[in-house]
């Protein structure tokens, strides 16, 4: 970690994951799994988010919105995320998100936003019919995190650029008015073995919810058997596993397939290949089938269970809302005041 100025704010992490369809293996091995183990870390407070209003700058269907609320509400505690010890909310509960949002719209600039590759990756060809949302989305992610000043956030590679974004925004607001150290310069937690699941179908694609294809990803609410058929399917290729990592350079559907094996262990693909080198892909998937149905067939079990008490989560929501918005209201007064916004936003509150 490098020493800037987020050392000097109290030491906060907060994280996101869109509510937009189901949570995939990638989303736990790069982000909630960390999100659990930073649960361990007391020198933290942690806010994690299902982040809805990121959820409607893409076509969406309102009554699927409100169920996958619930999912990724639910895949949080499955995995291990405690209420009392976190703070789970979703965005749209807390408005001070809407607020500095549209600030941070008016600080960020247009050549910014312009580099940003998960937006032209996300609109495709059809730029000019992309919602204004779309485009703006990464300031509403600065909004996310600086609405509580918080110093750390846990993700996995692809959001990297979308950070780097929030501490240009960050930088900016603080030089534009005169007000060092307002917000701090929030450092990525990325994990090392982690940090870019692939697709199961091709190696060279991340493993992602909106891939078309069911059988490129494994989903957190798979059941055991679907999960053992979707890694028995898996692309490879004919070579068996080489004895190390560096064998792996050139083979992108081994390499993502040791990867998880390593990952799902806590291990390392050196070490995978200790076991697995010289052997064939008909000796690696059982296993691999093995470990991660025992790693996540146990959370989307725990996810049903939870997903039918749909008041028991919306409680927690709750709850985990108002502890949030205690967070961020003193912190939107400064914002309203240092901007000369005589009032602002506490008509709201
Ligand atoms: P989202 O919902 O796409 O993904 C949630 C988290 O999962 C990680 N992730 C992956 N990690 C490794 N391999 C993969 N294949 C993979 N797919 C997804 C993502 O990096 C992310 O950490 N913009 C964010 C949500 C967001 C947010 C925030 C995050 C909104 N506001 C504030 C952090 C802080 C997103 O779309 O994540």
């Amino acid at each position: 970690m490098s020493d800037t100025p987020a050392t000097r704010h109290t030491p906060r992490v907060f994280s996101g994951v869109q509510p937009t369809g189901n949570l995939t293996l990638g989303n736990y091995l790069g982000a909630v799994r960390n999100f659990v183990a930073l649960q361990e870390d007391d020198t933290f407070e942690r806010l994690y988010c299902v982040v809805d209003m990121h959820a409607i700058t893409q076509p969406f269907k309102p009554a699927e919105l409100k169920t996958a609320i619930y999912e990724v509400a639910a895949a949080f505690i499955a995995a291990g995320l405690d209420p009392e010890k976190s703070i789970l909310f979703n965005q749209s509960r807390v408005t001070a998100h809407a607020e500095l949002g549209w600030i941070f719209n008016c600080v960020a600039r247009m050549g910014w936003l312009n580099r940003m590759t998960q937006f032209k990756e996300k609109a495709g060809k059809n730029k000019e019919n992309a919602s204004v949302g779309l485009y703006a989305y990464p300031n509403l992610m600065a909004a996310d995190i600086l609405a509580y000043r918080a110093t750390h956030v846990p993700v996995g590679e692809d959001q990297k650029q979308h950070l780097e974004l929030t501490r240009d925004i960050a930088q900016k607001f603080n030089s534009d008015f005169n007000a060092p150290d307002f917000f701090p310069l929030c450092e990525p937690l990325i994990p090392a073995e982690s940090a870019r699941i692939m697709s199961l179908r091709d190696g060279t694609a991340k493993m992602s919810k909106s891939d078309p294809s069911d059988n490129s990803r494994i989903n957190l609410s798979d059941t055991a058997d679907v999960i053992a058929q979707k890694i028995r399917k898996a692309k490879t290729d004919p070579e068996p596993l080489p004895g190390e990592a560096a064998g792996l350079a050139d083979r992108p559907e081994a390499r993502n397939l040791v990867g998880i094996f390593a990952a799902l262990l806590g291990s390392t693909p050196d070490d995978v290949l200790k076991d697995f080198g010289g052997k064939g892909f008909g000796d690696f998937k059982p296993a691999l089938a093995e470990l991660t149905v025992e790693k996540i067939a146990p959370i989307g079990n725990e996810m049903r269970r939870l997903t039918a008490e749909p008041d028991h989560i919306d409680a927690i929501l709750m709850a985990g809302a108002e502890r949030a918005a205690r967070i961020a209201r003193p912190i939107m007064a400064d914002v309203y005041e240092t901007l000369g916004l005589t009032g602002g936003g506490s008509a709201g509150w």
